[in-house]
């Protein structure tokens, strides 16, 4: 995958904050191809996703399923109505939970 070093220096000032592991876990997923923390790509900043669902107890589950199911139409302003490929199988159930919590988190 390529990044220019602009945008890796930026994700990295970001992330400091965060597990490198998890960054490590989502570039290898492929999630970074459409994804930034802090900008839209194909599909919405990933920061823009967070403060969505801050406070909605339900997200996590929804997210979950949405990654692993793929899907559209809850950021169609922003991506035109492009939608998300699905990751299962791809990625495993405990990866999949392991980046909606990071995504939540930020
Ligand atoms: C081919 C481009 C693409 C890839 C690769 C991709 N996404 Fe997405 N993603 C999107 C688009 C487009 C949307 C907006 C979907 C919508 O409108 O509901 C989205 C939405 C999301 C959302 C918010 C879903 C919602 O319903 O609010 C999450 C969380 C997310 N992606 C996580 C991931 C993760 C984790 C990966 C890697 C496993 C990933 N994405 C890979 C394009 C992509």
């Amino acid at each position: 995958m390529k990044y220019s070093a602009l945008a890796l220096g930026t994700a990295l000032a970001f992330f400091s904050q965060f597990s490198a592991a998890n960054l490590d876990l989502a570039k290898k997923s492929g999630c970074l191809a459409c994804h930034s923390v802090e900008a839209k790509v194909v599909g919405p900043a990933w920061k823009d996703v967070a403060a969505k669902y801050k406070g909605d107890d339900g997200a996590k589950a929804a997210l979950i399923a949405k990654v692993k199911a793929g899907g559209k139409g809850n950021w169609t302003d922003v991506t035109g109505g492009v939608p998300m490929p699905p990751y299962s199988p791809r990625v495993s159930d405990a990866d999949i939970e392991t980046l909606v919590d990071f995504v939540l988190a930020l």
